[in-house]
């Protein structure tokens, strides 16, 4: 009779025991999974961040724009370009005007430098014409004085012209490039010189 204590002290001893072990194994489980969580997340932040600059990387070393594509290189064939001082030729495709001056070659933006309308060469008048407010241009995109709010000439894309001696390419200031003997032109929508403002020097 003097046993069932012991027993019961026993069982109580076993059970604690087993309620005790699970919680210990628990314990380091959940500890092992953290470091291993923690360790995951690491590796996946770093392989993330290695995807991203090597993404960034590839981004810009390929060329934005394909030749032929506004933002691109549109390739010309001399014999194709509008006599010296005859109207200028559109180009929609590439958003630009030619216009063959007596001084050079100029690729004219078709956008006007007041709030971006697209302007027309008007024959009658000899120079282009913004339908918008009323800005008025040269065939070599000097503003016109008084005529109309846009504050600048219009913008010019950086031309070169292959000839059998070299090449030849726009200025700083965004002059005309003399065409003489040219064998090839390329016009570079990628590169934009602004107008210079209205009534100052001939920009040549
Ligand atoms: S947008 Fe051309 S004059 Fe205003």
């Amino acid at each position: 009779m003097a046993t069932a204590p012991v027993t019961r002290g026993r069982a109580a001893s076993a059970t604690t025991k087993a309620a005790e072990a699970p919680a210990a194994s628990d314990a380091q489980t959940k500890g092992i999974s953290r470091r291993e969580f923690l360790y995951y997340i690491w590796g996946a932040s770093m392989a993330l961040l290695m995807a991203e600059s090597a993404g960034a990387i590839i981004w810009f070393s390929l060329p934005r724009f394909r030749a032929g594509e506004y933002g691109g290189i549109f390739t010309i064939d001399p014999s194709t370009l509008p006599a010296v001082g005859s109207p200028p030729v559109g180009r929609p495709d590439g958003k630009f005007w030619l216009s063959n001056t007596k001084n050079g070659l100029l690729a004219l933006s078709m956008i006007c430098t007041h709030l971006g309308c697209l302007f027309k060469w008007v024959d009658a008048n000899n120079r282009f014409e913004c339908p918008c407010h009323g800005s008025k241009f040269q065939a070599d995109g000097t503003k016109i004085k008084g005529q109309g709010p846009a504050p600048r000439n219009l913008d010019r894309f950086v031309i070169t012209v292959t000839k059998p001696g070299g090449t030849d390419k726009t200025n700083a200031n965004g002059g005309p490039v003399n065409i003489e003997g040219a064998t090839s032109i390329a016009i570079d929508t990628g590169k934009k010189i602004k107008g210079w403002p209205e009534g100052s020097a001939p920009q040549v």
